[in-house]
């Protein structure tokens, strides 16, 4: 019988450790170093399991497409399941089958036109306690803002009487305490602190759920759909599940949105002319002091650019992990059972064979004309195949109102330098990037408008 080749291994590691501290620090260096090496299947070790990265549309496909068959999904994601419990897709396939339903309502056009109010709601507030000017972290305040659409989206406009502060910090904990590479019932205070903040929002959930089973009629919110919908076997979801369900989809909601939302306004206020741009896109299709609605988004066409290409050149997620199920046979080598598989964004985002000048903040890439990267595969801030992102277009309009009120209402300038990524601090996010605000002159700037076009 033929010997079994293996993929070829990255250079660098240590003793026991393998490639863990680097990939820990510096991922796109150790990943781009795999690929500039042996090309887009390469193996690296993680302490003592071997892992295989797969690079490229093609092999991205077989990732998306081969997970539930000779991918494992379910266990990989171990930081996930320690801190949120077996929901999504980190719960059995069977289970999994049977939250779909619920996924696809909460997702659904017809819930979208609601989600859509929270998020002008919400931006709105926020934009109305800045003040005429100042400075903020504007990190900072996309995660609290973030937090508050899907408090408010998920929970009703009243959710602030039902999620406290505290709810948020022992959140952001259990965000702080995700780690790719430790065994996550290792005992290191970030994983005890996982586990005490995950019991006190079990705590605060209670109540909340034991209100709206008992007086159903007077809510209207994310709970209650829980409550009401059966699983696909006919089975309602137990109060275990409902919170896990719950606590999973604030967190995929809020963390990857947030550091997304902020590298976006970072970007457009380096890109001045791409920043005006979207101003005159606002003020023609939205106004000057009018709301944003489910109706009036879909025309930001170039609003929508500039999020795909913060998605392309800062993803959330910039790696997705699988198991082999069994030994697989790919390209001519065998990944081992057991092994790690992994897809990442370092090298294909910034492929010159796909983007033209990839590291440069370019939205018209996406524009109809260009049309780059036009393998749905290029691009893998969302994922792909039956696990693809279910809150992709929640997260996406989330940003273009966001970024549309801000424009509407403010001038901006990002004063920090050196803003860089951000990890092992839950989804990927800038650093801090202080930015200065001033509120624009709307009424005069309106009415020289409305002056200038009556006829004299
Ligand atoms: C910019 C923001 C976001 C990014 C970058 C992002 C990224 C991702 C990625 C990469 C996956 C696939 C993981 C994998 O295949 O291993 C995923 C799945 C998922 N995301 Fe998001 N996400 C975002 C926002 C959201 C929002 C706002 C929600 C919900 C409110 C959400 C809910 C989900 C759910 C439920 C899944 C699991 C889908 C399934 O297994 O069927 N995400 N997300």
């Amino acid at each position: 019988m033929a010997e079994k080749k293996l993929p070829p291994i990255v250079s660098g590691g240590w003793p026991l450790a393998g490639h863990a501290l680097e990939f820990s620090n510096n991922p796109d260096q150790l990943i781009r170093r795999g690929i500039q090496e042996h090309g887009d299947i390469f193996r690296l070790k993680l302490l003592n399991k071997n892992a295989v990265v797969l690079n490229g549309a093609k092999l991205h496909k077989f990732f998306y497409l081969e997970t539930d068959k000779s991918l494992n999904i379910n266990d990989v994601y171990g930081m996930l399941e320690a801190a949120f419990g077996q929901v999504l897709f980190i719960a059995s396939n069977e289970s999994y089958e049977n939250q779909r339903p619920l996924l696809q309502f909460t997702f659904s056009r017809e819930k979208m036109a609601g989600y859509v109010i929270a998020m002008q709601a919400e931006t709105q507030r926020w934009l109305d306690s800045l003040g005429d000017s100042g400075e903020v972290n504007m990190t900072r305040e996309m995660q609290v803002l973030a937090q508050n659409v899907a408090g408010h989206a998920f929970l009703g406009a009243n959710f602030r009487d039902e999620l406290n502060q505290e709810f948020w910090q022992a959140y952001e904990t259990l965000g702080r305490s995700l780690d790719p590479v430790l065994p996550p019932h290792w005992p290191l205070p970030k994983f005890k602190a996982r586990d005490k903040a995950k019991k006190y929002i079990r705590e605060i959930f209670q109540p909340i759920i034991a209100k709206r089973r008992a007086n159903p009629e007077a809510y209207d919110d994310l709970v209650v759909q829980m409550l009401s919908t059966p699983q696909k076997d006919g089975s309602m979801m137990d109060d275990e599940l409902i919170t896990s369900l719950f606590m999973g989809l604030i967190f995929a909601g809020h963390e990857t949105t947030a550091g997304q939302a902020a590298w976006l306004i970072y970007e457009l206020c380096q890109n001045d002319q791409y920043q005006n741009r979207l101003r005159d896109e606002i003020a023609s299709q939205i106004g000057y002091d009018t709301p944003i609605t489910g109706g009036t988004l879909r025309n930001l066409k170039q609003t929508y650019w500039a999020i795909d290409e913060t998605t392309r050149l800062h993803p959330s997620a910039p790696l997705q992990l699988r198991i082999a199920k069994q030994d697989i046979e790919l390209e001519g080598l065998t990944i081992p059972a057991e092994s790690l598989v992994m897809v990442h964004s370092a090298h294909h985002h910034f492929d010159e064979a796909i983007w033209t000048d990839p590291y440069t903040f370019d939205p018209d890439r996406w524009s109809p004309e260009r049309k780059e990267g036009k393998n749905s595969y290029d691009i893998i801030s969302f994922g792909g195949g039956r696990h693809k992102c279910t809150g992709m277009n929640f997260a996406k309009n989330e940003m273009a109102v966001i970024v549309g009120l801000l424009l509407q209402q403010f001038e901006l300038e990002a004063l920090s330098e050196d803003v860089h990524t951000m990890m092992n601090v839950g989804a990927f996010r800038p650093s801090e990037i202080i930015t200065r605000y001033k509120k624009k002159r709307i009424e005069a700037e309106a009415v020289e408008k409305d002056q200038l076009a009556v006829p004299v």
